[in-house]
C-alpha cells in the first residue's frame, strides 16, 4: 500500500514527484524517496519519515534532471528506515526501483542472489528486484525488467529506471494498481489518480500482468510477455481541488461535511420520479435475481460495518438470508457458495487485497459479483460482473466517513431495487423509504449545523482509556462502525456490544465513570435498549445517548446526555447516526493532538493480505 509516481519529460522532474507524493502521502508515510537521471547519473534521495523530511534534504541539495521516480512507504518488510526507504538500486546504483506490493518469494531469491556474490543494504523484499533488474540486463530495460520479473512471486506495481538508458521508464502492474497518465511531450505513472491529476486528466490503467515502457513522447502498452496491447484512454472528470483540504483543517472533517453531496450523488440517475428505483449496473435479469437463494457480504474494517447494515436491509426488503463476513476470513474456510449465491463486495478503494481475493474464490465458485466501490477502474471494479460506484469522490483521510456512508445508500438503493423487482414489499413500502431516502441529504446537513454538544462531548472523553458503544438491530451495526473509528484515530480503547449482551459478561467491565455511547434509534426496540442503559447506569456507567427526535425526551430520562438526529425510516437511520459518531472521533483525535488524518500504524488502502 505504499505510493509510486513517476515522470519522464521536459519539466523539472523533482517538483513533479514531490507534489505526487504529497498526494500518495495516505498510502504510507513511514518514509519516501526519489531517484532520477541527473547530468552525475542516477540519484537517489531517500529518508524514514514523513515526506517533509526528504523535502528538507533535498531542499539543501536538490536534484536537476527531467525524468525520475518517487515512493512513499508502508512498510511490510523491514522497518521504516533510510535504508529500507525505496527507491532500491542495485550494487553499481545503475538501475533503480519503487515497488508498491509485497514479493512473496523474496527470501529464496534473495539468498540465491547473496550466492551469487550480490551485497544487500536493506531489509527489503523490494530490493531483490533491483539487482534482478541489473542481472538480467543486456542493453534493453525493458527485456531485463520482463526476465526480472518472471522470477518474481507475489504482488507489485513497479517504476524502474536505468542510467543506461535515461530516455526511458519502464512500469509494471501485477496485483498492485498502477495508471499511466498521459501529458504533452510528458508522461507519468502513479498509484493512484489523484498522484497526476494536476498535470493531466487522461490515463490508461494497467492491468494485471501488463507494462508500460514510456518516453517522454511516446506510452508503449504492453503484456508482460512483450505483446504490445491498445487500450481505450480515460478521461477522469475530478476536479483538483476535490482532493484537496478546500479550507477545513483536516480531509476527514472535509469529507464528514461532503457526506449530504455523497448521498446526493449516489442516488443521482438511480431513483425515478414515480420513486422507483433504476440500477442498470446490475448485471442479473429479474428472473436471474429471482433465482438467487443466498446473498454473501465480504469486505474489510469500515466496508464490512457497511455490510453489516446491508444484511438487515436486504433480509428486511428483499426476504433473502444475507451472511456477512470479514474478507480476511472468508476464503479460508471454503464458503458455501454456489451459482446462486449473490456475492457482494465492498470496498472503497477497490484495491483491498483481502476483498479482492474473496472476489476471486466468489467467482471461481460461480457466484456473481456484485463490487460496491468508490473507485472507477480499480481491482475490484474490473473483476466483479456488476458494479455499483458509490460517489463519495475521492476519499483521502485514512478514517473512512464518507466512503461508508455512500456504501449505506448503495445498500439502501440495492434493498429497494431488490423488493420492487421481486415484489418482496408493497410499492407504498418502497416509495416511502425511497423518499425518506431522498430527505438524508438534508437531514446530515442539519446535524451537522448542530455539532458543539459532540465537540464538548469528545473532549470529555478524551481522557479515558476505555469507553463503550451499545445498540441493538441496525444501531448495533453502526454502534461497531463508531468503535472502530474512535479506536482508529483517537486511539481510546473501546468496545462495541449488542446492549442485550452486555449482561452476558461484560457488564463486569463497567465501573464508575466509564463512558457509554448508547445508540437508540430505533423506537420499536426503545424500551428494551433504555432496560440496558439502565443495567449500565446502575454500575456507574456515564451514558451519552443517541435517538431520534421523537424518542430523545424518553431516552433523555434514562441517560445522562442525549443527542438527538432526524427522524427518518427506522431502517435509514444509520446513515443519520454515524454522523455524530465520526464527529465524535475527530474531536477526541483532535483534543489528543493525534495526526487525524494519517492515524498511527494505518494506511488507507491496504493491498496486501
Ligand atoms: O478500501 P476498503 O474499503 O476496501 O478498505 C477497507 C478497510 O481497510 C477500511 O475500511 C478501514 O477499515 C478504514 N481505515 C476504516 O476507517
Amino acid at each position: 500500500m505504499c505510493g509510486i509516481v513517476g515522470y519522464i519529460g521536459k519539466r523539472d522532474a523533482q517538483s513533479i514527484l514531490v507534489e505526487g507524493l504529497k498526494k500518495l502521502e495516505y498510502r504510507g508515510y513511514d518514509s519516501a524517496g526519489i531517484a532520477m537521471y541527473t547530468e552525475a547519473g542516477l540519484q537517489v534521495k531517500k529518508a524514514k519519515g514523513r515526506l517533509a523530511v526528504l523535502e528538507s534534504h533535498l531542499d539543501g541539495a536538490p536534484l536537476v534532471g527531467t525524468v525520475g521516480i518517487g515512493h512513499t512507504r508502508w512498510a511490510t518488510h523491514g522497518k521504516p528506515s533510510d535504508e529500507n526507504s525505496h527507491p532500491h538500486t542495485d550494487m553499481t546504483m545503475k538501475f533503480s526501483v519503487v515497488h508498491n506490493g509485497i514479493i512473496e518469494n523474496y527470501t529464496d531469491l534473495k539468498e540465491e542472489l547473496i550466492a551469487s556474490g550480490v551485497t544487500f543494504v536493506s531489509e527489503t523484499d523490494t530490493e531483490v528486484i533491483s539487482h534482478l533488474v541489473a542481472r538480467e540486463y543486456d542493453g534493453d530495460i525493458v527485456r531485463a525488467v520482463q526476465k526480472a520479473i518472471t522470477h518474481l512471486r507475489g504482488a507489485y506495481a513497479l517504476g524502474v529506471l536505468t542510467e543506461f538508458e535515461p530516455d526511458r521508464l519502464v512500469a509494471v502492474r501485477n496485483a498492485s494498481p498502477l495508471i499511466i497518465g498521459i501529458g504533452e511531450g510528458e508522461h507519468f505513472i502513479g498509484s493512484d489518480i489523484p498522484a497526476i491529476l494536476e498535470h493531466t486528466r487522461n490515463v490508461f490503467i494497467l492491468n494485471d500482468g501488463e507494462m508500460a515502457v514510456l518516453t517522454k513522447d511516446t506510452v508503449e502498452l504492453m503484456t508482460i510477455e512483450g505483446n504490445f496491447i491498445s487500450r481505450e484512454m480515460i478521461h477522469v472528470d475530478w476536479d483538483a481541488v476535490t482532493a484537496e483540504k478546500a479550507g477545513f483543517d483536516h480531509f476527514m472533517l472535509k469529507e464528514i461535511y461532503e457526506q449530504p453531496k455523497a448521498y446526493r450523488d449516489t442516488m443521482r440517475g438511480r431513483v425515478d420520479s414515480d420513486l422507483t428505483v433504476s440500477l442498470p449496473e446490475l448485471k442479473l435479469s429479474p428472473a436471474e435475481l429471482a433465482n438467487i437463494r443466498k446473498v454473501h457480504i465480504v469486505a474489510c474494517g469500515t466496508a464490512y460495518h457497511a455490510g453489516l447494515v446491508g444484511k438487515t436491509v436486504i433480509e428486511t426488503s428483499a426476504r433473502i438470508p444475507v451472511e456477512v463476513e470479514v474478507a480476511s476470513e472468508y476464503r479460508y474456510r471454503c464458503p458455501l457458495i454456489t451459482p446462486e449465491t449473490l456475492v457482494i463486495v465492498v470496498s472503497q478503494s477497490g484495491e483491498t487485497a483481502d476483498t479482492l481475493a474473496a472476489l476471486r474464490e466468489a467467482k471461481a465458485n460461480g457466484a456473481h459479483v456484485l463490487a460496491i466501490t468508490n473507485v472507477v477502474g480499480s481491482s475490484v471494479a474490473r473483476e466483479a460482473d456488476s458494479v455499483m460506484l458509490t460517489m463519495a469522490g475521492p476519499e483521502i483521510a485514512v478514517a473512512s466517513t464518507k466512503a461508508y456512508s455512500s456504501q449505506l445508500i448503495a445498500f439502501f438503493l440495492l434493498g429497494m431495487y431488490l423488493a420492487q423487482t421481486l415484489s418482496t414489499q408493497e410499492t407504498a413500502w418502497v416509495r416511502g423509504i425511497v423518499a425518506a431516502m431522498l430527505a438524508l441529504p438534508e437531514q446530515v446537513e442539519q446535524i451537522l449545523d448542530n455539532t458543539d454538544a459532540l465537540r464538548e462531548y469528545a473532549e470529555s472523553i478524551a481522557v479515558h482509556e476505555h469507553l463503550f458503544f451499545i445498540g441493538r438491530g441496525v444501531d448495533y451495526a453502526v454502534a461497531q462502525e463508531g468503535s472502530l473509528k474512535l479506536k482508529e484515530i483517537s486511539y481510546i480503547h473501546s468496545e462495541a456490544y449488542a446492549a442485550g449482551e452486555l449482561k452476558h459478561g461484560t457488564l463486569a467491565l463497567i465501573e464508575d465513570g466509564i463512558p457509554v455511547i448508547a445508540l437508540a434509534t430505533q423506537n420499536a426496540l426503545l424500551e428494551k435498549t433504555v432496560s440496558n442503559i439502565k443495567e449500565v447506569k446502575a454500575r456507574g456507567g456515564v451514558i451519552f445517548g443517541i435517538s431520534d427526535v421523537n424518542e430523545a425526551t424518553a431516552l433523555g430520562k434514562a441517560v445522562d446526555e442525549v443527542y438527538a438526529i432526524p427522524a427518518t425510516h427506522p431502517l435509514l437511520t444509520p446513515a443519520l447516526s454515524v454522523v455524530p459518531l465520526q464527529m465524535i472521533s475527530y474531536y477526541a483525535s483532535l483534543a489528543r493532538g493525534n495526526d487525524v488524518d494519517k492515524p498511527r500504524n494505518l494506511a488507507k488502502s491496504v493491498t496486501v493480505e
